[in-house]
């Protein structure tokens, strides 16, 4: 008697990367709601893993490192990885089915767009798990839709962003640079919210976003004080505003000896600008010493969302 060949499930491993604003220029809000943005994202070493494996029902199960609070993680078709499922599988015409085990080590909801990383990770996964060979074009038109930040979480590196900040432009950058990165022990923001924060702090916000230049050529010096000193972020003041707190952790972080101290995206993480590795290491335990539970050092320039293991 022959048996019938059972073939195991396949499965895709991909991980992708924490972005940080090296500029974060915010213009007055269009009449559709979002802010017109000219930023400079860098993609820097800290991670989240995505394995996506054939399956005949959809699920996502999600854990993180202890210092993530994975229950903030919408649940349901809200979530971003369900979201792409469904879109992806509109693009490719096929059931909107695969079985996810997300691992985060991006904070939630901490202006580091660690949803926008799992978003790329579930739409490169499902490119591979359903053999569709996606036009990278397609691929960004499809993260586009799925939120501002995810084209640049597919493409990482260093990249000017402008439009809502889903328009990504890769840009020389001199790195690696240095960060030491403060999670919030006290909860994530929500981005709508700071952005809603900013509107009441400046309702005569020109159209036109600060530009990004000083960020830009500061990052061809690969002199950490150029970059320090051009650093730009508009949502820190109303992140401030909404968590006081953070003011204090950013003059800590200068006192123990940081380039600079700057609020990441829309908070609440905070960056401190190291300039060296030893110096990053230095501060972080300066900062752990002064009570801070959760510190971490990584660089950046690193790549987006890439297969690690795949059939
Ligand atoms: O695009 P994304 O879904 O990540 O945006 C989340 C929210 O952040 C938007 O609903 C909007 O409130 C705000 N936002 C904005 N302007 C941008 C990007 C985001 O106002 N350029």
């Amino acid at each position: 008697m022959v048996t019938p060949e059972r073939r195991l499930p396949r499965s895709v491993d991909v991980r992708a990367s924490a972005k940080i604003n090296l500029h974060l220029g915010v213009g007055a809000a269009r009449e559709d709601g979002f802010h017109p943005l000219e930023t400079v994202y860098q993609a820097i070493g800290l991670h989240d893993e995505l394995v996506a494996t054939e399956d005949e029902a959809f699920r996502v199960v999600t854990h993180g490192a202890a210092y993530v609070d994975v229950t903030d993680v919408p649940v349901g078709a809200d979530n971003i990885v369900a979201r792409a499922t469904a879109l992806m599988a509109a693009r490719v015409e096929v059931e909107p089915t695969a079985d996810f085990l997300v691992h985060k080590e991006i904070p939630v909801a901490g202006g580091m767009a660690g949803g926008s990383a799992d978003a790329a990770a579930a739409l490169l996964a499902l490119d591979r798990l359903w053999d569709a060979g996606t036009p990278d074009d397609e691929l960004l038109a499809l993260a586009a839709e799925l939120g501002s930040d995810v084209p640049f979480a597919l493409i990482g590196g260093t990249a000017l962003g402008t439009g809502r900040g889903e328009l990504v432009t890769p840009i020389a950058d001199s790195g690696p640079w240095w960060w030491v990165v403060v999670p919030s022990s006290a909860g994530g923001l929500s981005t709508p919210a700071v952005y809603r924060r900013f509107d009441e702090m400046f309702p005569g916000a020109d159209p036109e976003p600060a530009s990004a230049a000083a960020v830009i050529s500061a990052l061809a010096t690969h002199d950490p004080h150029r970059l320090g000193a051009a650093l730009h972020n508009d949502l820190q003041e109303p992140a401030i505003d909404l968590r006081p707190d953070l003011g204090d952790l950013l003059d800590r972080g200068e006192s123990e000896g940081a380039v600079r101290g700057l609020v990441s995206g829309s908070g609440p993480t905070c960056l401190f600008l190291a300039e060296s590795p030893t110096a990053a290491h230095a501060l972080a335990g300066a900062l752990r010493g002064s009570g801070q539970p959760v510190v971490l050092v990584a660089a950046g320039p690193v790549p987006g969302a890439q297969v690690v293991d795949a059939p």
